[in-house]
């Protein structure tokens, strides 16, 4: 099943509603990779967006360069060099202090994509280096249920429908809605992202991650979505 979305704005290829991303402010990323790179470091940040995460790093004195492949993701980002690329098709000179794969896209249904993004990961981290990987743990996969969420500001975040389509295989569909803010005319805004997601234990992420030259060091944050992996 491929990763689709609907509603106002462009849509990338993965399905990611542009204006709905420019809703969102950052959570706690920018603590995240201040834990694991030197201050003032260098930051690859694949599949950046909006600059959502980006604008929040450059804010703490990191140089950060984007990567996306969707140039109307890519133009709303300031502070930052931004690359139009894929990431698996990704070759920089430079090395970085810290290599961000965020929004779980190391959860991608497809095992051969997901050994090329980890090695793209590994191809541009200084030795010693950090790779920060965000990715959807496999009990979280199984806490999901039709109709959770939660709120942002004035964006409120479901999850309208989730089925396992096989053996660790979810696909799940997002809908976003967004309403005038208080005095402002217009109606609300709704967006769906429909995604699949590969339920992966920790053993096979370290699997995966050994794969591409990786070791997992430890989790960064209580809930083990984010984890910290080095050079093997
Ligand atoms: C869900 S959005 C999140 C953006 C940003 N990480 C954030 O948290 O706000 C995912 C982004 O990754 C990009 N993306 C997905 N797969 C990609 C790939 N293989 N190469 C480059 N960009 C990719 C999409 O274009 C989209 O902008």
């Amino acid at each position: 099943m491929t990763n689709t979305g609907t509603g106002p704005g462009p849509i990338t290829p993965d399905g990611s509603p542009v204006d709905f991303y420019l809703l969102l402010g950052p959570g706690g990323e920018p603590e995240i990779v201040a834990q694991a790179t030197p201050a003032g470091g260098t930051v690859l940040e694949l599949g950046a967006g909006v600059g959502r995460v980006t604008h929040a790093l450059v804010e703490r004195g990191f140089a950060v360069v984007a990567v996306d492949e969707s140039p109307e993701m890519l133009a709303r980002v300031r502070g930052a060099r931004t690359v139009l690329a894929r990431v698996q098709e990704l070759r920089l000179e430079e090395r970085f202090d810290a290599v961000m794969l965020a929004s779980q896209l190391v959860n991608v249904v497809d095992d051969a994509l997901r050994h090329e993004l980890l090695a793209a990961c590994a191809r541009h981290v200084k030795p010693g280096g950090a790779v920060l990987i965000q990715w959807m743990p496999a009990d979280a996969h199984d806490r999901w249920h039709a109709g959770m969420g939660r709120q942002d500001g004035a964006v409120t975040i479901t999850m309208a429908a989730v089925e396992e389509v096989s053996p660790g295989i979810f696909h799940a569909t997002m809908r976003y809605a967004c309403g005038p803010r208080e005095g402002e005319e217009g109606e609300e805004r709704v967006w769906t992202q429909s995604f699949s997601s590969r339920r992966l234990g920790d053993d096979a992420l370290s699997a995966e991650l050994a794969g591409a030259g990786l070791r997992l060091e430890r989790f960064l944050t209580e809930d083990r979505t984010w984890v910290l992996a080095v050079p093997a």
